[in-house]
């Protein structure tokens, strides 16, 4: 409640249904379309909140990085190249209107019209008189319209324009949408108002009692002074109960001063040192600590009280006691260390666009908290309010981010001192607006805008200003400053930051033959580790962009946190990113998750809009389990055959979770469940599952006991014939296709192109093969009977020579060896293997081995080893963009049967092995641009088997793959048996 006697009285939604003219250009409009009088009797209606590209209004355009107008600053509406969007809608405006009544109660009141966000510049008139203008996509605005208005049918009209010399600071990786995109209230306030309030909550040194501290700001109007008013605060508990021994009381006149006393400005405002900030204190004994974990709000109820004691005004807001401090290079919550377990989230919804619902807010905080996230960034610019309350309630720290970007300009904008305003503006508006919840631990100054003394600046401020959090940006970085006398990081921020880094290991570089040397695909990617452990700079050190999420993708991911984990000064990273930036279209009749150029929009960067842990929708995909599952507050390890808790968390203790142990087939499996109700999930809750191999041979056993029920089951097959054998022979040679080739992943694609470059380069995707020896047929004294062929595989300067080998037993089942030897010039191979085109009707799955979800060498967390069914339409991942997904590694049999269960079987003989099974060829895969295109092919399906399979990586924007999971080049073997059931 705000600003009120009564929940809402003081305020007015105006969101709705509101007068509407788009036109390519401002000048397009018509003249006088700020008069009360003006006809818009022809005009169409839109809907506010809501993006004119979401509504058939204009294009939208996803640039990843760059001006989707001319560069010509502050200009935007210059001549851009003819194939540009922006070419014919060239500065897109829609001016709105509508009328609005006053409530009788509001007489004699202050009238304010609020602005949650408008995208990106816009003049407003009320009842035809200019009331003011406003830019900044992503901050509120408000104006005090109280002298424009005359009781009932009020006259209100905006202007909007797409772009604005803002625009470039707004050069964010997103769809590019303009219109009013957040909520516009008006609201009601006495002459005499609270206008805004700070708190602060500081503990004693034992981190037991706390100092609550409110700084209200009061403002009057005409001539009220004040004199007789009274601010009073109680603070309540989440029973109601009230916390402070007594009701805090402050003179209101003495706050506002308007007489500049000098008694009260040599007390409050000093002549020198700081100046004294709370107006209202009061010890809070023993109060609960807010984090993440623990998200215990307090309510504060600050009153305007008049002399005969009515109560003018009451703001009400939620508390939260907790401390930051970094000491020693940690980050301190209420004293304990903690680790950023973030993500990057947009606010971007695949109907609604940029308009953000209570619903998709609640889902995106419950989908993220069940997955052992406890942070979030803002990215790139201040959210709408309403998701920093459910942070605050149910529990994420948040890094909020100022909304200046110039990503298209470099940095070329942040020396500059005529845009030093803009700087101060844009951060001001985020810090003076979010600094009362205390899910925000850090301030980020802005994303990709170069480093400069417009930074400076802001960071400054914000220290003096709120001297309570940290400030981050990832901008930040002394890299070759040496040269023209700065040194090092600069001094402004809190915290090191750096995007994608790689890990300690070595990584695949291909095509570079000397070990020491390094692709720049990989070597642009800093170390994390090493700076931390570089102790000539004490900062915490975290990643602020990282695990780029795009498509098939989150390889390695364990393995950055197995490095924060091992070094104090390692903070944590932010994910990029949540959410798939998706947008919902029709195309023949289908559903289509657009991504950049499906609405002919120039200039744009494809499906790199696409890169979330979750589908553009939320659903949730095997990345989100990854996540789930390293991000974990409490892990397990496992030694000399003893399973032991490791807390990662320490606002969790042991008594929060029920742990329970099982043991099948030579694995220990350990589940971790809540044992309370939290708000964001019930008791029993799984939290996290680790499996641990106890016995290394585990899949011999698995597979003997596998044998034995199907020796049990299988009836006496008849005595086969050799004709028999040599036509099984021959059949199963006939369905052997090579599988060296994926279609590519993202990751694959990479920023530099680089693997999936090397692929085509060298026609791995168009294989030519030639016969070394053909196939041979050998009937032994047994009665088995011995196929062997070898086929060599040619890339443009390579091959890999697959030697066959199946003997076919009386029972026709195939004992199958195939070995492939790579030789020449060969790029690295994506896997190793085989594939069988088989019958669709085989499309029952079971298996034994790593799943459910599809899994690679590299991304192994979140999967265990077990028996699985499942049904091979669903075994492909749909990423919006087709690629490569369904591998499962680990595997000691399968089994393909049709409904009847007649079928095949392949079971590991030596050694387990990977497999996928798709409705989809390689081919098709690798052919199509949208998941809605894809179709299920009609006869086959297609079972990979493979001895080796290469990992994800990261270098959709990041570091390649680890070497250790990438394939040597040398011999590999798959050995399995194949029966037909
Ligand atoms: C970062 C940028 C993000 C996003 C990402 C790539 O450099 O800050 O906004 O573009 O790269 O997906
Ligand atoms: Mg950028």
């Amino acid at each position: 409640m705000a600003y009120g006697m009564e929940p809402g009285d003081r305020h007015l939604s105006l969101d709705g249904q509101w007068k509407f003219h788009w036109t390519k250009t401002p000048d397009e409009q018509p003249q006088g379309f700020e008069r009360p009088s003006f006809d818009d009797s022809s005009w169409e209606v839109f809907p506010v909140p809501g993006d004119w590209e979401m509504n058939g209004y204009g294009t939208p355009i996803y640039s990843s990085s760059g001006y989707t107008f001319k560069i010509d600053p502050p200009r935007v509406m210059g001549e851009p190249k003819s194939t540009y969007t922006a070419f014919v809608e060239r500065n897109p405006t829609a001016v709105y209107r509508r009328t609005f009544s006053v409530p009788d109660e509001w007489k004699g009141m202050e009238v304010f019209l609020r602005f949650g966000a408008v995208s990106s510049a816009f003049y407003v008139w009320v009842n035809g008189q200019l009331a003011g203008y406003s830019q900044g996509s992503m901050e509120p605005a408000e104006f005090r319209i109280t002298d424009y208005l005359h009781g009932t049918d009020n006259q209100l009209t905006l202007q909007v324009m797409k772009y604005s010399d803002g625009s470039y600071l707004e050069d964010q990786d997103m769809w590019r949408m303009a219109g009013i995109h957040r909520s516009v209230e008006l609201i009601a306030t006495p002459r005499i108002r609270i206008r805004d309030f700070g708190i602060r909550t500081l503990f004693d040194d034992q981190y037991r009692d706390a100092r609550l501290i409110i700084h209200p700001e009061l403002a009057v109007v005409g001539n009220q002074r004040g004199e007789g008013f009274r601010v009073t605060a109680r603070l309540t508990d989440e029973d109601g109960q009230e916390m402070l021994d007594s009701i805090l009381s402050q003179d209101a006149a003495t706050m506002l001063n308007l007489d500049h006393k000098a008694a009260i400005m040599n007390d409050r405002n000093p002549q020198r040192g700081y100046p004294k900030w709370g107006w209202l204190t009061a010890k809070v004994r023993n109060p609960h600590k807010w984090s993440a974990e623990t998200p215990y709000l307090y309510t504060l109820h600050l009153s305007l009280v008049d002399s005969m004691g009515n109560v003018v005004e009451q703001v009400q807001t939620k508390v939260g006691f907790r401390q930051l401090e970094i000491k020693d290079g940690r980050l301190l919550v209420n004293g304990k260390p903690v680790r950023l377990r973030g993500v990057n989230r947009h606010e971007m919804d695949p109907v609604t666009g940029h308009v953000m619902t209570e619903e998709r807010m609640l889902q995106d905080i419950l989908l993220m908290k069940r997955a052992n996230i406890n942070a979030v960034r803002t990215c790139h610019y201040p959210n709408t309010e309403r998701w920093y309350a459910l942070c605050d309630s149910i529990g994420l720290y948040v890094m909020d981010e100022a909304d200046i970007e110039e990503h298209g300009l470099r940095g070329q904008l942040a020396s500059d001192p005529s845009w030093a305003p803009a700087w101060i503006d844009r951060t001001q508006r985020l810090v003076v607006r979010d600094r009362n919840h205390p899910s925000v631990v850090m301030w980020s100054l802005g994303n990709e805008a170069g480093w400069g003394s417009n930074f400076a600046l802001t960071a400054a401020w914000i220290h003096e200003y709120d001297p309570t959090r940290f400030v981050h940006y990832e901008g930040a970085q002394g890299t070759g400053a040496e040269a023209y006398g700065w040194h090092g990081d600069p001094k402004s921020v809190d915290v090191i930051s750096r995007f994608y880094p790689r890990t300690q290991d070595d990584y695949l570089n291909p095509g570079v033959a000397d070990n020491n040397m390094e692709r720049p695909e990989n070597a642009r990617w800093e170390r994390l580790l090493s700076i931390a452990r570089d102790d000539s700079d004490q900062r915490p050190v975290l990643t602020s962009e990282y695990a780029h999420a795009m498509g098939n993708a989150l390889g390695n991911f364990k393995e950055y946190w197995d490095e924060i984990y091992s070094h104090p000064r390692m903070l944590g990273g932010f994910i990029w990113e949540w959410a798939d930036e998706g947008i919902f279209k029709t195309q023949n009749g289908k559903r289509m998750v657009a991504y950049g150029g499906d609405f002919g929009d120039v200039p744009n960067l494809k499906a790199f809009c696409v890169k979330g842990i979750v589908s553009s929708d939320r659903e949730t995909t095997p990345k989100y389990d990854e996540v789930k599952a390293v991000y974990s507050p409490i892990q397990f390890s496992y030694e000399n055959g003893q399973v032991c808790p490791i807390l990662r968390d320490e606002n969790y203790t042991l008594d929060d979770f029920a742990i329970r142990q099982e043991s099948h087939d030579g694995f220990i499996d350990v589940y971790a469940t809540l044992c309370h109700d939290t708000r964001w999930a019930k008791a029993g809750h799984l939290v996290h599952h680790q499996q641990f191999v106890s016995d290394p041979q585990w899949y011999k056993k698995v597979v003997e006991q596998r044998q034995k029920q199907f020796m049990k089951k299988s009836k006496k097959r008849k005595a086969v014939t050799t004709e028999q054998q040599e036509a099984a022979a021959r059949e199963f040679f006939a369905l052997l296709r090579p599988h060296f080739f994926r279609a590519p992943t993202d990751n694959d694609k990479g920023f530099g192109n680089w693997i999936a470059k090397d692929w085509k380069k060298q026609q791995l995707d168009q294989l030519r093969d030639s016969i070394v020896e053909p196939l041979i047929l050998v009937q032994g004294a047994d009665g088995n009977l011995t196929a062997t062929a070898t086929t060599a595989y040619h890339t443009l300067e390579g091959s890999i020579t697959t030697e066959y080998r199946f003997v076919v037993a009386p029972d026709l089942s195939i004992d199958f060896t195939a070995t492939y030897t790579p030789s020449g010039n060969l790029p690295p191979l994506p896997c190793m293997g085989n594939t069988l085109v088989l019958p669709k009707q085989y499309g029952h799955l079971t298996y034994y081995g790593r799943g459910p979800n599809d899994n690679y060498p590299d991304r192994h967390a979140s999967t265990t080893i077990a028996l699985w069914k499942s049904i091979v339409g669903e075994q492909y991942v749909h990423y919006p963009r087709p690629q490569d997904s369904g591998n499962h590694d680990d595997v000691a049999y399968l089994e393909l049967t049709d409904s009847k269960g007649g079928g095949w079987r392949v079971t590991c003989t030596d050694l387990p092995f990977s497999f996928a099974a798709l409705p989809y060829s390689t081919d098709h895969l690798y052919a199509t641009a949208h998941d809605c295109e894809l179709v299920e092919d009609a006869q086959h399906i297609y079972l990979n088997l493979d001895a080796a399979v290469m990992g994800l990586g990261n270098s959709s924007c990041g570091p390649g793959v680890l070497t250790r999971y990438a394939i040597p080049q040398r011999p590999h073997t798959l050995h399995v048996r194949l029966e037909r059931k």
